[in-house]
């Protein structure tokens, strides 16, 4: 159904039995408006994209090709999920294209907040189309719009994320299955399609992905140190139970150097900067204070296992005045 909207009744979907209800309406409505043809479905292994394939591969399986662009700024493990859980798990209809290189070839030297985040924004469409242009026969495309993406555009807060970008002659006719769903009620859904838990419930991750945590001109050598920071980050919130309590932590990797000491020798390293952030509605956000042993711990952790690191930092800066992300 294009443009749908929720209905004012409509009960919020809060258990499994509500959420299995859902999904077997929503497959039958997949299957009348699309019939034998086939859908196309940008698939970024977030939770609104993740759930919308699930429900087309259960809807009309090989009829749905996805694909999932690498951009080279992912964090740790993210496109290694992506084909496991939907390529080998679901046996789903998946084109993966790394496009590292292209993407990383053409920030190269660039420092600027708003320029880097324009090419990201337009190489993903460029990368996109490409790959979509070489399938035959695509007549309509996925995406994972939520009933919040509505209301905020609506409300003039943001524009919504929509088809808009794709170049002229590319029209597709819309297929939004979770278009009048809220955050938690995807997740619920998503889970009772099978995806795992780490994928239904994981934090924010902003679509210029790691780009906007490597401030500045990014380049290879920083960013792995991001990426690799990030993901110690995230294995010792899991350890610690934090995972799902604290709403955002990451960590970010400025462009400067400081002089430090290692095995007696001089060194003249990064920083990387840990936060950890709690909120509501993201206008307003406060800092999760992290105990000293875990501070200590993924300190010692970050310097030891991350080259080019020699100095951790907490940011204690709530929001406003301060932004989540650094860019
Ligand atoms: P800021 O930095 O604006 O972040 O305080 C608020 C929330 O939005 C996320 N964020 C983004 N999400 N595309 C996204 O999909 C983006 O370009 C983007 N920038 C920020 C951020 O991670 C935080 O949760």
């Amino acid at each position: 159904m294009v443009n749908e909207r929720r209905p004012d009744d409509m009960v919020r979907i809060t258990t499994p039995e509500l959420a299995d209800a859902y999904i077997e309406e929503r497959i039958a409505a997949l299957k009348a408006q699309v019939g034998d043809k086939k859908v196309l479905l940008a698939l970024s292994g977030g939770v609104d994209s993740s759930v919308v394939a699930a429900m087309l591969i259960k809807a009309i399986g090989q009829q749905l090709v996805c694909v999932h662009v690498n951009h080279g700024l992912l964090r740790k493990g993210e496109p290694e999920q992506v084909i496991e859980v939907f390529q080998n798990q679901m046996k789903a209809n998946l084109v993966y294209v790394d496009a590292t290189d292209c993407f990383l070839d053409k920030l190269a030297g660039v420092s600027d907040p708003e320029t880097k985040r324009k090419i990201i924004g337009g190489e993903f469409i460029k990368v996109f189309a490409e790959e979509a242009r070489k399938l035959d026969g695509i007549e309509f495309l996925a995406q994972g719009t939520i009933w919040p993406d509505i209301l905020e555009s609506e409300a003039g807060i943001k524009a919504h994320h929509n088809a808009g970008g794709l170049p002229e002659d590319m029209k597709f006719e819309l297929v939004e299955p979770v278009r009048i769903l809220f955050k938690d009620e995807v997740r619920i859904v998503g889970e009772r399609l099978g995806l795992p838990a780490n994928m239904v419930y994981r934090q924010p991750f902003p679509g210029p992905g790691l780009g906007v945590r490597c401030p500045g001109a990014i380049t290879r050598d920083r960013l792995e140190a991001v990426r690799e920071s990030d993901a110690i980050l995230r294995e010792e919130f899991a350890k610690n139970g934090l995972e799902g309590k604290v709403w955002q932590y990451f960590t970010v990797v400025p462009d400067f150097k400081s002089t430090g000491v290692k095995d007696g020798k001089r060194t003249f390293d990064w920083p990387c900067i840990i936060r950890a952030i709690n909120t509501t509605d993201v206008m307003e956000v406060t800092v999760e204070h992290l105990s000293d042993e875990l501070i200590d711990h993924l300190v010692n952790r970050i310097i030891k296992e991350v080259p080019g690191i020699n100095r951790v930092l907490f940011d204690y800066t709530p929001k406003p005045p301060a932004t989540v992300e650094y860019e």
